[in-house]
C-alpha cells in the first residue's frame, strides 16, 4: 500500500455482496475502501444480549475489510430508535415539534459513541484517515481523541444542518457542537448548512470564521466545508436503458395516452407524502382533462416502523391513497398506484425512465439522491421533467428542474398540470444542463472532493490514493 488507509465508520454499513441493491455511494466507498486496503466499521444492524461481551465481527472481502458490533436491545433503543432517530433527526429536518428527547436515549447515544471508539481503537493503524458518516455518530472525534487517537477524523453531515436557532434548541446541543468541532474536517450538503453550523458556532459557541473554510471556538478549528453528494449516472443510466425495447412495467391503456408522476422516498415525514398526495387530488380536481390520462405512481419503502410517527404517517397515506382512488378512480383507471415495499435498483431506474414527471416534493431533505436518478434514467432524445422541492439539498444544483413549494398544494399543482404538457423543446433545454450538472457532481466526485480537502489539512500530506 503506497497511500494512507481510509476508514469509513457509519452506523449502517453496506452489504457489498448484494449488488443489485448496492447504491452508488456504497459502491463509491468501497472502491475507495479497497483502493487503500482499508477498513469499514459499523453496527451490524442486529441487537444480543450480550452485545457489549462479544469482540466486533471482522471479515474481508477482497481488499476491503468490514468490522461490525451488535448492540444490545437497550442500546439500539436509546441510541438507534431514540436520540438519532426521535430526537436528532426531526430537528435536523426542522421538526421539533416531533423531537422528543429522553435523558435516558441521549445518554445511550453517547455511551455508544463511546462503546464504537473502544471497539475501532484496536483496530486503528498509526496514519489511518477516519471518515465518520451521518448524525449518528457525532461524538465519535472527541471519543477516539479522548482514547488517544492521532489520525485526521473527518465528518460528513448527510441530513440538512438546520438554521441555529433550530439547533440551538436541540437536547444536549452543546455537547454536540462542542463534538462536531473536534472533526478535522466537518463536510455539508449544501452552502446554506454550512452557513447555518457557520452562523451556530459563532453566534451560539463564541466563535469565529477563519479565512478560508476554517471555524474556530473554544480552542478547536476545524475545516467546514461543502460537498454535495451524487450518484452513479452512467450505472443508473444504464439500468434504466435495460427496459429499452421491452414492455412497459406499467399497464398500457388501450388509447396509449396515459402519462405517469413517479415518487420514490422512504415512508418519512420528511418526504411530504401527504402533500404530495393532495397535490395529485387537486390536479385531478382543478384539470379535468388529465383524468383517464395520468397515474401517479409512489414507491415508498417502509423506515423505522416501530416508531409512533412512523405508523402515523404511514395511515395518513394509506387513507389518502384510498380516498383518491375511490374518488376518481374508474373501472379501467386506478389514480395512484402505492407500494409500500423496497424495489430493486433496475426496477426503480426503468420506473423513473417510464415517467413523465418525477416528483421529489421533501418537505427537507439532505441531498435526495432520486431526484438526481431521475435525471440520469431519462431518456435524452425524449427526456421527463422533474419537479424538485426548493428544501431538498439538491435544489441549489438542479436550478432548471421546476422547483415548488411543498407545502403549497395549489403550486404543486399547476406545477405538475404545467410539467405534463411542457413542449419537448423546454424539456430537452432542462434536462441537458440539468444532466451536465448531475455529472459533473457524481459520487466520485464528492468522494475525491471530501478526500482531497481531508488530506489538504493534513500537517503531513500523503497521497491518499
Ligand atoms: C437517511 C440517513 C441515513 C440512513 C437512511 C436510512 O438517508 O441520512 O444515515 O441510513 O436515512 O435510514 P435508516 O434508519 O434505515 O438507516
Amino acid at each position: 500500500r503506497d497511500s494512507k488507509r481510509l476508514v469509513v465508520v457509519s452506523n449502517r454499513v453496506a452489504n457489498l455482496n448484494a449488488k443489485a441493491q448496492t447504491g452508488g455511494l456504497a459502491v463509491a466507498l468501497g472502491d475507495a475502501l479497497s483502493a487503500s486496503q482499508g477498513l469499514w466499521f459499523g453496527w451490524s444492524g442486529e441487537t444480543s444480549v450480550d452485545a457489549k461481551e462479544t469482540m466486533p465481527k471482522i471479515e474481508t472481502k477482497g481488499d476491503l475489510t468490514v468490522a461490525t458490533i451488535d448492540l444490545t436491545p437497550e442500546e439500539a433503543e436509546g441510541y438507534y430508535l431514540g436520540y438519532a432517530n426521535r430526537c436528532l433527526w426531526p430537528s435536523l429536518h426542522y421538526r421539533l415539534d416531533l423531537a422528543l428527547c429522553n435523558e435516558e436515549h441521549a445518554n445511550i447515544y453517547f455511551e455508544v459513541n463511546a462503546r464504537f471508539a473502544d471497539n475501532l481503537m484496536p483496530l486503528l493503524e498509526p496514519g489511518d484517515m477516519i471518515w465518520v458518516h451521518d448524525y449518528h455518530l457525532i461524538p465519535l472525534a472527541e471519543e477516539l481523541k479522548r482514547r488517544g487517537c492521532t489520525s485526521r477524523i473527518g465528518f460528513f453531515l448527510h441530513t440538512p444542518f438546520p438554521s441555529p436557532e433550530i439547533f440551538a434548541a436541540v437536547p444536549h446541543q452543546k455537547r454536540l457542537g462542542d463534538a462536531l468541532m473536534r472533526f478535522d474536517v466537518v463536510g455539508f450538503q449544501t452552502q446554506s448548512d454550512r452557513e447555518n453550523f457557520a452562523r451556530y458556532v459563532c453566534g451560539f459557541m463564541n466563535g469565529e470564521e477563519l479565512t478560508g473554510d476554517l471555524l474556530t471556538a473554544q480552542g478547536q478549528t476545524t475545516n467546514a466545508a461543502v460537498f454535495p453528494i451524487g450518484i452513479d449516472v452512467q450505472g443508473f443510466a444504464n439500468l434504466a436503458a435495460q427496459g429499452d425495447g421491452q414492455p412497459s412495467l406499467l399497464p398500457v391503456a388501450p388509447d396509449g395516452d396515459m402519462k405517469t408522476i413517479i415518487g420514490v422516498d422512504r415512508l418519512d415525514y420528511t418526504k411530504g407524502l401527504p402533500e404530495r398526495l393532495r397535490a395529485f387530488e387537486a390536479l385531478l380536481e382543478q384539470y379535468p382533462q388529465h383524468r383517464r390520462h395520468v397515474r401517479f405512481v409512489q414507491i415508498a419503502p417502509p423506515t423505522r416502523e416501530t416508531l409512533p410517527v412512523y405508523q402515523d404517517i404511514r395511515r395518513e397515506v394509506e387513507r389518502l391513497v384510498g380516498q383518491i382512488n375511490g374518488r376518481f378512480g374508474d373501472l379501467n383507471w386506478q389514480p395512484v398506484i402505492y407500494l409500500h415495499r423496497p424495489f430493486p435498483q433496475d426496477v426503480l431506474a426503468r420506473l423513473c425512465r417510464e415517467s413523465a414527471v418525477g416528483m421529489i416534493t421533501p418537505l427537507r431533505d439532505g441531498m435526495n439522491l432520486v431526484a438526481k436518478e431521475y435525471i440520469a434514467a431519462q431518456r435524452p432524445e425524449d427526456p421527463g421533467v422533474l419537479v424538485l422541492s426548493r428544501f431538498a439539498g439538491a435544489a441549489e444544483q438542479l436550478r432548471e428542474a421546476l422547483l415548488i413549494n411543498p407545502h403549497d398544494v395549489n403550486e404543486m399543482a399547476s406545477t405538475l398540470d404545467r410539467a405534463l404538457t411542457m413542449p419537448r423543446q423546454e424539456r430537452w433545454a432542462r434536462y441537458n444542463r440539468l444532466r451536465q450538472r448531475v455529472e459533473t457532481y457524481d459520487v466520485t466526485n464528492w468522494r475525491d472532493s471530501f478526500m482531497q480537502t481531508f488530506a489538504s489539512s493534513d500537517a503531513d500530506p500523503v497521497n491518499v490514493f
